[in-house]
């Protein structure tokens, strides 16, 4: 497998020479394009990696379906989707336009940035530091890494550049969708955005959602059914508006960021972690897919 895998990074690694490393977030535009890294852990807790799996990025949208799953454990399956749908919009991650004019009256699905912004808004706890200090928590148990934490350059970066974002949260406040303080949310957004990990925490992440829902340990930590919910999400919105492409090419439920990271899931058998900074038009990393696409083929886990 390693060796395998090491063939794949060098048959994909100048894929990255197309993409181009994000920049509109101060802070992201330091990384180093030529990066690619994978990491794969099996349901025996074997790990097998290649590349770049030790440098550390931020998690970006990859955030937005584990911040769904304690959603989801703090209030419940009928309320977050009476505030969130469960659709694709074939938008860009960062689109305004159907959350006016959709018929929905409400973000599309929790995984593009309006829907996430407002799955923070459902997160419990007395005041923003402490919903935050809950979705950190949460990050590292199901990562099995104790040491997440937020690139505070990162964080104050988005924080200073993000009005998409704040525009949007301001529409959901305005719809009655969010009730608390807009700004306390988007502090909640941008910093689960701005958490540091490395391809290996996306693994864990990995074989924790192939598991269904179980750590390492044994221990569960969301129902089989939460844990399916994200999967399901994943396979049908977490590629943003190349979602169906990738479905197609790889059909293996992940989440991209804008980090250059994506998080996979071979239901029941593997988590994978891959990291190549240089993206795609979409925001999707572009070695990333590439890697994706090979694995897939060559061991047959399409879903479909
Ligand atoms: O809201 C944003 O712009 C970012 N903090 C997250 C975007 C992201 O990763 C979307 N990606 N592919």
């Amino acid at each position: 497998m390693k060796n395998f895998l090491e063939g794949v990074i060098n048959r994909n690694n100048d894929k990255s020479d197309m993409g181009k490393v994000a920049d509109y977030i101060p802070g992201l535009s330091h990384a180093n394009k030529n990066h690619i890294g994978i990491c794969i852990i099996n349901s025996n807790n074997e790990i097998t990696q290649a590349g770049d799996t030790n440098i550390k990025f931020t998690i970006q949208s990859i955030s937005k379906p584990l911040t769904l799953m304690l959603a989801l454990l703090d209030r419940g399956e009928k309320y977050v989707f009476s505030k969130v749908g469960m659709e694709s919009t074939g938008d860009a991650f960062n689109s305004i336009k159907k959350l006016e004019t959709g018929k929905m009256r409400k973000p599309f699905n929790p995984m593009i940035n309006a829907g996430a912004i407002e799955v923070c808004s459902m997160i419990k706890g007395e005041d923003g530091e402490k919903k935050f200090k809950r979705v950190l928590d949460f990050f590292r148990i199901i990562s099995e890494n104790n040491t997440l934490n937020i690139n505070e350059e990162v964080f104050l970066g988005e924080k200073e550049t993000g009005n998409r974002n704040r525009a949007m949260g301001y529409f959901l406040k305005g719809e009655g969708l969010i009730t608390g303080d807009v700004e306390e949310v988007l502090d909640i957004y941008f910093k689960q955005c701005s958490i540091e990990i490395t391809a290996i925490d996306l693994a864990k992440i990995g074989l924790f959602l192939a598991r269904g829902g179980i750590l390492s340990t044994g221990e569960r930590i969301v129902s089989e059914h939460i844990a399916t919910i994200a999967k399901t999400l994943m396979a049908t919105c977490g590629m943003y508006d190349g979602s169906g492409e990738f479905a197609i090419k790889v059909g293996i439920p992940s989440k991209s960021g804008v980090g250059g990271g994506i998080l996979s899931v071979v239901p029941g058998k593997m988590g994978i972690g891959v990291f190549g900074p240089a993206l795609d038009t979409k925001g999707n990393s572009i070695a990333g897919i590439a890697v994706l696409e090979e694995i897939a083929e060559n061991f047959k886990f399409s879903i479909f």
